[in-house]
């Protein structure tokens, strides 16, 4: 399963939980509480630990509770499994409704601006179609809160594969691509046996720190000035199943509340310390990289006022938001707090 998404750590993973159990051995509680893809979270599970993952932004968590707390198939009781349920959606007539409007290239934006070449046509009223028909299945309790996550993301994953765009949703390309003009499809997705007890919630880090009750503490921030809620409008739409406005020539929908802190130069560091007053745990763990908005003797100040800090090192590729390395290597540290 690939997902584009700036600061994936689907790649760091391995290394990442080989040092987290030098401290907390296998079997241990530990939150992933900026949780992105929840490829950390799933990598934890998968190594044994009960993982409580959050995120502030509504999609991560739908990947979350996806990929953490379905260890098989649900059972889509009213169609007869997951399989079924999604040759039905695949099927679903289109509709030529707010995502058409907004986002295609045969589209008529409400504030009158160009066409927005995120989708082609016939894919926006797929998942027109596809949207509705999950939200009237939610909202008649056909289906369970975990097979509505499912289905959604099971649609976020399939929206990524035809979408018009270099890496983030930031902006749409001139011209269709080849990927954007194949026909969307839902697929059905590999389910994860993990041994753990697993929960997922929601919400700013600044609110669930006091509130964490586990033996470590996994954070992953933005570190680059690129807020998430504006890169990733489309799929905190298709989550939040709204229609909310969309705004200017690339059609993002409000995403100032939801600004992360972290991504901000000024307020990066005090993001830091607020989070970590409030976390009471005996471990906390921050990938963090050497292009941050914190820089490394300002961020180590910061850390030691909380516990002792050991730093690890690994040598990583740039990220473009093409997909491709940019030339030469990033520094990605991850910091471990014993804490006082
Ligand atoms: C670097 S990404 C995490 C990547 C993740 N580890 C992965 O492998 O996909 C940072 C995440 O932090 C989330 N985030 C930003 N500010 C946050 C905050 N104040 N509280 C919780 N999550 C936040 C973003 O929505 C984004 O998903």
């Amino acid at each position: 399963m690939s997902f584009r998404y700036l600061g994936n750590k689907t790649k760091l993973s391995e290394w990442i939980i080989e040092e987290i159990s030098r401290v907390i051995p296998a079997g241990s509680s530990i939150a992933d509480p900026m949780c992105g893809t929840a490829s950390v979270s799933l990598a934890l599970a998968q190594a044994g630990y009960s993982v409580t993952a959050a995120d502030a932004l509504a999609f991560p968590v739908i990947h979350a509770r996806s990929r953490l707390l379905a260890k098989q198939a649900p059972a889509f009781k009213a169609f007869g499994g997951y399989d079924k349920v999604l040759n039905w959606l695949n099927s679903i007539p289109p509709i030529e409704g707010y995502f058409f409007r907004e986002f295609s290239d045969a589209g008529c934006p409400a504030n009158g601006r160009e066409p927005r070449l995120y989708f082609s046509a016939s894919n926006a009223t797929r998942i027109d179609g596809m949207r509705s028909s999950i939200r009237d299945l939610a909202i008649s309790g056909t289906i369970s809160k975990l097979e509505h996550s499912l289905l959604l993301h099971t649609l976020i994953l399939a929206t990524n594969k035809v979408a018009n765009i270099s890496g983030t949703y930031g902006y749409f390309l001139k011209e269709l691509s080849k990927n954007a003009l194949h026909p969307i499809k839902l697929e059905s997705l590999p389910f994860e046996q993990t041994p753990g007890c697993h929960s997922v919630q929601e919400g700013p880090i600044e609110k669930l720190a006091p509130t964490l009750c586990v033996d470590a503490v996994y954070l992953d921030p933005p570190y680059t000035k690129r807020q998430y809620a504006g890169n990733y409008h489309i799929l905190e739409t298709l989550a939040q199943e709204d229609e909310p406005i969309a705004v200017g020539d690339g059609g993002l929908r409000p995403w100032k509340e939801q600004a992360s802190d972290f991504c901000y130069k000024r307020a990066a560091g005090k993001a830091f310390r607020r989070v970590l007053k409030h976390l009471n745990v005996p471990h906390v763990f921050i990938s963090y990289s050497q292009d941050g908005q914190v820089q490394e003797d300002e961020l180590l100040a910061i850390l030691t006022d909380f516990g002792k800090v050991t730093v690890h090192e690994q040598s990583y590729n740039r990220y473009r938001s093409n997909g491709r390395a940019k030339q030469g290597h990033l520094m990605e540290r991850l910091y471990h707090i014993k804490c006082n």
